[in-house]
């Protein structure tokens, strides 16, 4: 029995193997170019295979069968921190039914592994691929709550932080300490020549709080590249032990029992001088290796690709039909302008956006959200609203001046990150509900402020539930927690405002829920109720066609969505006036229940949206 239970795992192993021998060869010795290097990568594969648990592999096996398997209109995201929720991984172990409350069956924990306190990035720095920062707990524990989540039916995502290392990583304390062979997995340079030449060609991610792409370290007299923070030190992907030690590190996770492995800043990997070492074509490659080794070794895990980009530089991150890439990507610019139809009341861009969305194969899997645990970039499509004329510049000013609050009458509180005075270009952190309003109405104790903070707050969650994909939630938005301010005090975080929206969760909030009339009940059964309807309804599968619909009033934003057997037709208000729209189409009222031909009109509120299933006429 156990030598038969052998031979079958071996010989499904094989096929799989067999299937991308050739592709993954030819891949790798383009990049790296020995057949013995490939030939070690191969053996540690099956290694890692043989360590990978039953469970995990009868996974596979029930995966491999249904490929779509998360392709479902019943996936619910949800994202946190481990600490800030519940202090440990067993604390969230211990509170998994509050997330299945929630109706929750993805959970993205925020980065995990050992990351040097006050230059940890938020965890985004490791120091260690293979320990858990002490203070959540241990590697026994990922592993224990993964199994239970297994159990649960809830897929577990965990980020794979692979475009640096920290600088207290094994490696980096070797390279720093002139161990030559571990600053060649790194970019070091005797002198300013080269870094130079890089910075004239690569635009830099954080201006204010680490300008230029390279660090000097006078113990060495070298200089390091770091696209980030200066303690975070980029790897050479150049390098084949690098790649080769990160593919372990990625399956070390996998193994654990980890079904998404976010692969963070994954356009950064590859650099070469004279470009802008962002989603080179090397990029790519890399990450359809990395999709081929995971279809071998452990094909019940997805890739969800970390690519905050402009939209066309996006998709391509899915690869193709035949070569596929990431399973899944984020919709960072629908996300973007989202916030920019919410401080301008006019969903034109929106529109726009959408109508890039739904012409791309349906097959595509996008994560969509409000809120992450990251700032708001504004990467907006800005030669369409040079048209109408919103200017860059200007534009990205009014939309931090209307979301901090200082723009008048705005109902918006949040903070400023990486605020550039010479550009004048600044990004934008805050939490779902400070951005709608909860914040400034609760503090001014204003009822009128608050009824329509919290209807702005559910239609847009009603929007992002209207698309197809995996709908994530910001842990805190299902209770409507508001911006934490302590982070100031902390002299870890102080200088990083991202951490306004990283608060610890508010439990008191939570037990708020079955409160009549609380904000948090509202929210909460508010939320509820549409992902409970989102459930029930196959057009809101990947499988509809998706579409936006012409209106006259371009505060309003329509969007139908049509499948096999049903369509249905979302009316998102994004203004502050009342809209009444003559209306004979019959059809029902998902949220109300109610017939909409009956009453020959519909009544939208500031911000009120409805979700209609119509008459299907053809
Ligand atoms: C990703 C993370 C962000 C982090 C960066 C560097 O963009 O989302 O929080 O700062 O990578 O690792």
């Amino acid at each position: 029995m156990w030598l038969q239970d052998m031979n079958r795992e071996r010989e499904t192993y094989q096929k799989r193997f067999k299937r991308h021998y050739d592709e993954l060869k030819w891949l790798y010795m383009e990049l790296y170019d020995s057949m013995e290097n490939f030939e070690r990568l191969c053996g540690a594969m099956e290694e890692m295979y043989d360590q990978r648990k039953k469970d995990l592999k009868r996974q596979d096996l029930k995966r491999e069968a249904d490929p779509d398997w998360f392709k479902g209109h019943d996936m619910l995201g949800m994202m946190m921190y481990t600490g800030q929720f519940a202090g440990t991984l067993k604390g969230v172990e211990e509170h998994l039914d509050y997330i299945r409350s929630c109706g929750v069956n993805y959970l993205h924990l925020m980065p995990l592994m050992e990351s040097p306190k006050g230059r940890s990035d938020g965890g985004y720095a490791v120091a260690d691929f293979r320990k858990i920062q002490p203070e959540l707990g241990t590697v026994e524990d990922l592993e224990h709550l993964a199994d239970q989540c297994r159990l649960q039916g809830i897929s577990l995502c965990l980020d794979f932080v692979m475009n640096h290392t920290s600088e207290d990583h094994e490696w980096a304390r070797r390279a720093r300490a002139g161990e030559k062979e571990y600053q060649d997995r790194y970019f070091f340079y005797d002198s300013w020549e080269i870094p130079m030449q890089f910075e004239r060609t690569v635009p830099q991610v954080f201006p204010t709080t680490a300008p230029g792409n390279f660090t000097w370290l006078p113990e060495l007299g070298k200089h390091v590249m770091t696209t980030f923070y200066p303690y975070q030190w980029d790897l050479n992907y150049r390098n084949p032990t690098v790649f080769h030690e990160m593919i372990m590190n990625f399956l070390f996770l996998a193994n654990l029992g980890i079904d998404v492995i976010r692969i963070d800043a994954v356009p950064y990997i590859w650099k070469e001088l004279g470009t802008t070492c962002r989603n080179l074509p090397q990029v790519h490659t890399i990450v359809r290796m990395m999709r081929m080794i995971g279809e071998i070794v452990c094909p019940g895990i997805l890739l969800l690709g970390e690519v905050v980009m402009e939209p066309v530089k996006v998709a391509p991150y899915f690869g193709t039909v035949e070569k596929p890439e990431c399973h899944m990507l984020y919709n960072v610019t629908t996300m973007a302008t989202i916030w920019h139809t919410v401080a301008t009341q006019d969903t034109r861009l929106l529109r726009k956006q959408l109508d890039t969305v739904y012409s791309l194969p349906r097959t595509y899997t996008f994560l969509n959200y409000l809120r992450c645990h990251d700032d708001i970039g504004w990467g907006l499509d800005y030669d369409t609203l040079a048209q109408w004329g919103m200017q860059q510049i200007p534009h990205k000013e009014f939309l931090n001046n209307f979301f901090t609050g200082s723009w008048q009458d705005s109902f918006s509180r949040g903070e400023l990150y990486n605020n550039d005075p010479i550009t004048r270009d600044a990004r934008f952190c805050g939490t779902t509900a400070s951005m709608c309003g909860v914040e400034k109405a609760g503090y001014c104790g204003d009822d009128g402020g608050m009824v329509q903070a919290i209807r702005l707050d559910l239609m847009l969650h009603a929007f992002m539930l209207f698309q197809a994909g995996i709908p994530v939630i910001y842990s805190g938005d299902e209770v409507g927690q508001v911006n934490d301010y302590t982070y100031k005090e902390d002299p870890d975080k102080m200088l990083d405002s991202r951490y306004i929206h990283r608060g610890a969760f508010q439990w008191h909030l939570a037990d708020n829920i079955d409160k009549e009339g609380t904000v948090q009940n509202q929210l909460f059964n508010g939320l509820r109720q549409l992902e409970t309807i989102r459930q029930a309804h196959e057009a809101f599968g990947a499988g509809a066609q998706a579409a936006t619909c012409d209106s006259c009033d371009s505060a309003l934003l329509y969007i139908s969505r049509t499948s096999e057997n049903e369509k249905l037709l979302g009316i998102f208000n994004f203004s502050q006036a009342v809209k009444i729209l003559d209306w004979t189409i019959g059809g029902i009222n998902l949220v109300t229940g109610g017939d909409v031909a009956e009453e020959k009109r519909l009544v939208l509120r500031p911000y009120d949206f409805v979700w209609l299933k119509l008459e299907k006429t053809e």
